[in-house]
This record gives structure tokens, C-alpha cells and sequence, in this order.
């Protein structure tokens, strides 16, 4: 993850210091936006500082900063009045709760609050922008930028507009996100769930069903994925795959497989999330890591993902 230069470097409000905030804090910082943190919890927003420390020294650790880590975090700002975070700022991260309802009120807020040119992004996982912007007077100026967590190590955001989202706008958020040395991708229009949750929603779906249907263990099903697709998945999708699965690409592939697809297609259902099947799952999980290890098993997480990103980083996609 370069250092990169940015031609619009100006100062970034993160509102909602939570997992995501928090995150999305050391992004900007990393590449050189003064950052304003805010939440309304006054506990959360000034213990964020030391998680974020600890967060800076494992990224130097793996040498995915390339200054160090105080010289970052000097850059990010605790700041309990929402009006102050937001003087100045080129762009808004908002990262609330995920209903609607705090969403429509953080906006109203955002968009009386904020510069008149400054972008207002949503981390919503899932919420089309159009349901919490469509009466705020700066609709034009609204997107949701949903990243993929942790956003520091994952670089994914799916850039989604609402119908009144301006095209220079989208523009200017992916010129943005790209400089702060995210991945972004741009959908033509709204859907719920955007591409990553659709995409991750039809592989869970289909892992719950084979358990279900007593196909193979918990255990089994994730090295499916560890040991199996996921590997490739790392550094390339599903399409580049198939292309070079099949000696004439993608057509060839479909000539080939497309039937035995359609096939098994016919017998996919979908997934009906009972407390019942959920709980099987969990039981499983249970016997291999108690709760009380949830913390420390996310933080090993973490260090795995550091290593592979610090690989990229090393050896890039071309
Ligand atoms: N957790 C994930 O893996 C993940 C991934 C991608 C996107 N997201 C999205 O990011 C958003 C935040 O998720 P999270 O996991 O960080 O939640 P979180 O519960 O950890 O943090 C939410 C924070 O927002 C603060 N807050 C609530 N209302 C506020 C307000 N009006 N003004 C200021 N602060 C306020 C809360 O005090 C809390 O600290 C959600 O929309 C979620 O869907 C989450």
C-alpha cells in the first residue's frame, strides 16, 4: 500500500468512530488527509486513539505504512462537536448504525453541516442511498462508499450512486478513494446489498444448504474455501478464473461446463436462515472456539491478513 499522492488532500470527516470509523480513520491518515474523528459516544471516540495506535504498529510491523506510525496518527483528530469535525472537510464518512432511520437523521445533519462542495459518503453495508437522502437539499452530492472491513488491509469500496447522485461527483470519489490507495469499484445503479454482500450472500447460501443437508461438516465446508477457491479468489475473480480453466477462455469454458452449471443451478435453493439451521452451524463453531476466544482469534485474523496484503504489496496484480 504506496504512500500515494493525492491532488485533492484536504481534510476528512470520519462520523461514527465504531469498527468501521475507526478504520476508515487510518486509511486517510495513511495517505496524508488531516482526519476529524467524531462519534457521539464520547467513550468510544476518545478510546479510538489507543486502538488506532496498536493498529499503526502492527501495519509498521508489516511495513504497510511507509511513515512512522506517530506521524500518522498526529494526523487524526478526536472532536466531540459534530459541526467542528466537519469545518473544511473535502469529504464525509459517515458510519452509523445500520438502519435507516439513523441514517436518514445523520444525513439531514451531514448536509446542513457540511462545505456546500464536500462529498457525503455512507458506509452502509447493504441501504441504497436513495432511502435515507431523497429530501435533503444536497441529494446530488450523497453516495454510499461501502468498504470491505478491515478498509486499511481489505481495499475493495463499492462506490453506488442514488438516481440524483451527480456524475462529476462519482468521479470525484474515485479519484479520491483511489489516491487514499483503495480499490474502488463503481455500480451503474442501485441494488440492495450492493456486489460484494450479493456476491458473499450467494456463496453463504449455498454453505448453509449443504450443511443443512448433512453434506459435509462446518469444518469441511470452510476448507472448501480455504483450501480450494479461495486461494485463486485472493488475487482473481470468478470470471478470470473460468477464462483460464478452459484452453479457449470463458466461451470455450461455458461450451464445456455451462450445462453441468445449469444443472446444478436446478437444484440450489434458497436458504431459509431458521434459528434451527443457524444454530447447528454455530454449535459446530462452539466446539472449535469458545466465544471468549472471538477477540483474540479476530486479531490473528488480522496479523494473516497483514501478511497477505504485505505480499501484495510486494507483487502486484501485473
Ligand atoms: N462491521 C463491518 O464489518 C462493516 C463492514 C462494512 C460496512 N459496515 C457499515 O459501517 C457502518 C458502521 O458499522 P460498525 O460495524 O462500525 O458499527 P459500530 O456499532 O461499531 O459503530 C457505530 C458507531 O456510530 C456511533 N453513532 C451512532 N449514531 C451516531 C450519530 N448520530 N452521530 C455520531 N456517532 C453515532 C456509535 O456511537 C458507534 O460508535 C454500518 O453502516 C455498517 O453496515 C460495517
Amino acid at each position: 500500500m504506496q504512500r500515494p499522492s493525492s491532488p485533492e488532500r484536504g481534510p476528512v470527516a470520519i462520523v461514527g468512530a465504531g469498527l468501521i470509523g475507526r478504520a476508515w480513520a487510518i486509511v486517510f491518515a495513511r495517505a496524508g488527509h488531516p482526519v476529524r474523528l467524531h462519534d457521539m459516544d464520547l467513550h468510544t471516540l476518545h478510546s479510538s486513539h489507543a486502538y488506532i495506535e496498536a493498529r499503526l504498529g502492527e501495519l509498521a510491523e508489516f511495513e504497510l505504512i511507509d511513515e512512522a506510525p506517530g506521524t500518522v496518527l498526529a494526523r487524526i483528530t478526536c472532536v466531540a462537536d459534530l459541526a467542528e469535525a466537519l469545518r473544511d472537510v473535502v469529504l464525509v464518512q459517515e458510519n452509523v448504525r445500520e438502519t435507516v432511520e439513523a441514517k436518514i437523521e445523520i444525513f439531514s445533519q451531514l448536509d446542513a453541516l457540511a462545505p456546500k462542495d464536500a462529498l457525503l459518503a455512507s458506509s452502509t453495508s447493504w441501504l441504497p442511498a436513495s432511502e435515507f437522502t431523497k429530501d435533503l437539499p444536497g441529494r446530488a452530492r450523497c453516495l454510499v462508499a461501502h468498504p470491505t472491513n478491515p478498509p486499511y488491509l481489505i481495499p475493495l469500496v463499492e462506490l453506488c450512486p442514488a438516481p440524483w447522485t451527480s456524475a462529476d461527483v462519482m468521479l470525484r470519489a474515485h479519484a479520491l478513494y483511489s489516491a487514499a490507495g483503495q480499490s474502488p469499484v463503481t455500480l451503474s445503479r442501485e441494488i440492495y446489498g450492493f456486489l460484494l454482500n450479493r456476491v458473499q450472500a450467494a456463496v453463504l447460501n449455498e454453505c448453509f444448504n449443504l450443511h443443512e443437508d448433512g453434506l459435509a461438516s462446518a469444518a469441511d465446508i470452510d476448507r472448501v474455501l480455504k483450501e480450494g477457491l479461495a486461494l485463486r479468489w485472493s488475487f482473481m475473480g470468478p470470471f478470470e478464473t473460468i477464462d483460464l480453466n478452459a484452453p479457449a477462455g470463458v466461451q470455450d469454458y461455458a461450451r464445456r461446463y455451462g450445462q453441468q452449471y445449469r444443472h446444478t443451478a436446478a437444484s440450489q435453493q434458497t436458504f431459509s436462515w431458521s434459528d434451527e439451521a443457524v444454530a447447528r452451524v454455530d454449535e459446530e463453531r462452539r466446539r472449535t472456539l469458545e466465544l471468549e476466544g472471538i477477540n483474540q482469534r479476530s486479531a490473528w485474523r488480522d496479523r494473516r491478513l497483514m501478511a497477505l496484503a504485505a505480499h501484495k504489496r510486494h507483487a502486484p496484480d501485473a
